[in-house]
């Protein structure tokens, strides 16, 4: 029998984000001796694990959309309730302070959390070599080391994509990480792309003061959402002064000293648009640069991600890949699900994640939250379906507090009444989508939420009268009563 190398790592998991470190404590959890690799560092230039998500995705994304917020109710929103204040003023540098200290507590947990679990973790790029063979070059470039596991877990997560006529210049033309950081509010801002980092960070710097443009060459406005809740966001976001102009040709950007010139073409005519800043936001690519010796054949699909089964396994056995490096939904969570199931499927586990019920957030203001399938969807699939629907102006919670924007819309099967879909823009729609995520996965029907007793007065009332709206007979709404 040959020998076990003490050395030999069960797992390795190159990428610390939350795929890749998800996926390192659910293996140690189960008893694999597990390595996480990652080479990301901070401002400091010390390691940090966490990822995009944690570094400059969704947790430094969320701290300035609360932050600045705040700032624009103490502006606008006090005044309604009976608070008078005086002169509301901002001190941005603050505000990017208590962002980074957020970061730098979850980073450090993740750092903590590797710790108590006993995972190994290796600051430093990794490139994966025959034999599941993993050469780390530290972060100076002088040292590496060589590791070697039974199975390797590729999270190395994704970038965002360069736009050609507006190649990124770290200084008025950035990405989502350097539109974290402008030290002053842009008097203009200009984004190209309508998507949700454009309408995620546009909101947080329109709320801070700025001018507010996007470009889009599309001429549909969230395509992937359901449409009455595009149309609905639309009007609501125009409305607030995000100046959308949607299936616009772009034909020049040019970087100056303090600003950036971008020329377009709408409805046949050149525009001309000067702003100070510069943000692109037009997707984000798979990060396979360099992670594979040439000898290792592992499949990547037409856009560079890698191609898995469903299970997540490449075509190389004992080599999974997880997380934004093999596309679909690019989500945090998605990652981590895909992580934990790989890790019990090494462990000998059966496991699976089901991807037809992943939940979507904007953190617009009201915020869009979805799950299943949208009505357009359900239209071209020819499934017949029911529709309620029901608006938070009807809600008394939401009355109380003063955010009456929106509505909750349920699909359910015509036959079977089964839930397909559940549509919000609204108030926490963040925290209310994750209601229909446990109906729709123990298979609840409309009925079934219709018959569940709501707290009152609470905005998931609004969910419970969408749902007995399936059947006409909402409540707090006149509705035609069913033939
Ligand atoms: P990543 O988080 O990208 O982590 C990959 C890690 O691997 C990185 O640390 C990288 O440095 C490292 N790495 C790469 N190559 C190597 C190598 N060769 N060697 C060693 N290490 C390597 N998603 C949500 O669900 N909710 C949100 O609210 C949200 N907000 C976002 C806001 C912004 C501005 C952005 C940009 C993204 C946001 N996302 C959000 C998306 C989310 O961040 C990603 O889906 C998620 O981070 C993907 O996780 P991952 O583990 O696959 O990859
Ligand atoms: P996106 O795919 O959401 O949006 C891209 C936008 O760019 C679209 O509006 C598209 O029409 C536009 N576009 C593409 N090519 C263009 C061109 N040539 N000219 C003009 N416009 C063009 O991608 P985005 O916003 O960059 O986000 C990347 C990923 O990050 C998303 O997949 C998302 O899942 C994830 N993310 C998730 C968040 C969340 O869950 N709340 C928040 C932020 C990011």
């Amino acid at each position: 029998m040959p020998k076990k190398n003490p050395d030999k790592f069960d797992v390795i998991v190159i990428g610390a984000g939350p795929g890749g470190y998800v996926s390192a404590i659910r293996c140690a959890q189960l008893g694999l001796k597990t390595a996480c690799i990652d080479d990301w560092r901070d401002k400091n230039n010390q390691a940090s694990p966490g990822g995009t998500c944690l570094n400059v995705g969704c947790i430094p994304s969320k701290a300035m959309i609360d932050s600045s917020e705040k700032y624009h109710s103490s502006m606008h929103g006090l005044k309604e309730h009976g608070i008078e204040i005086g002169d509301v003023k901002l001190n941005l540098k603050a505000m990017h302070s208590r962002k980074d200290k957020v970061v730098k507590e979850l980073t450090s947990g993740v750092a903590a959390l590797f710790m108590a679990n006993k995972i190994t973790f290796v600051s430093g790029r990794a490139k994966i070599l025959a034999d599941k063979n993993v050469e780390v070059i530290g972060h100076d470039k002088k040292d590496s080391q060589t590791i070697v596991a039974d199975n390797i877990i590729i999270a190395t997560g994704s970038s965002p994509k360069e736009f050609k006529l507006a190649p990124f210049d770290n200084k008025n033309i950035v990405d989502s990480t350097g539109a974290l950081e402008f030290p002053s509010v842009p008097e203009k801002l200009c984004l190209i792309g309508a998507g949700v980092i454009a309408l995620e960070l546009g909101s947080v710097w329109r709320r801070l003061g700025a001018e507010v443009v996007l470009l889009k060459s599309r001429k549909n406005f969230l395509p992937e959402v359901d449409n009455d809740v595009s149309t609905e966001a639309l009007k609501l976001f125009t409305a607030q002064g995000l100046n959308l102009k949607a299936g616009v040709k772009i034909t020049q950007c040019k970087s100056e000293a303090k600003s950036v010139h971008i020329t377009y073409q709408e409805d046949g005519k050149d525009v001309s648009y000067k702003a100070d800043k510069l943000i692109v936001a037009v997707g984000r690519e798979a990060n396979t640069k360099n992670i594979f010796d040439k000898t290792l054949a592992i499949d990547l699909d037409e856009k560079g991600f890698i191609k898995v089964d469903d299970q997540c396994r490449t075509n190389v056995k004992g080599i999974f890949a997880i997380g934004d490096v093999v596309g679909g939904a690019m989500l945090a969570h998605k990652g981590s699900e895909e992580g934990i199931m790989v890790a019990e499927l090494i462990a000998g586990h059966h496991a699976s994640v089901d991807y037809e019920t992943i939940p979507s957030v904007i953190y617009t203001d009201p915020e869009i939250a979805w799950i299943g399938k949208t009505e357009q969807e359900l239209k071209t699939s020819s499934v017949e379906y029911n529709v309620g629907k029901f608006s938070f102006s009807g809600n008394g919670r939401a009355r109380a507090s003063g955010a009456t924007d929106g509505f909750i819309k349920v699909l359910a099967d015509k036959h079977t009444d089964r839930i397909l879909g559940v549509h919000i823009i609204g108030p926490q729609a963040s925290e209310l989508i994750m209601q229909a995520k446990l109906a729709m996965d123990f298979s609840a029907s409309s009925e079934d939420l219709s018959m569940t007793m709501f707290a009152h007065p609470t905005l998931s009332e609004t969910l419970h009268e969408a749902a007995l709206s399936v059947d006409n007979r909402a409540i707090h709404a006149v509705q035609a009563k069913k033939k």
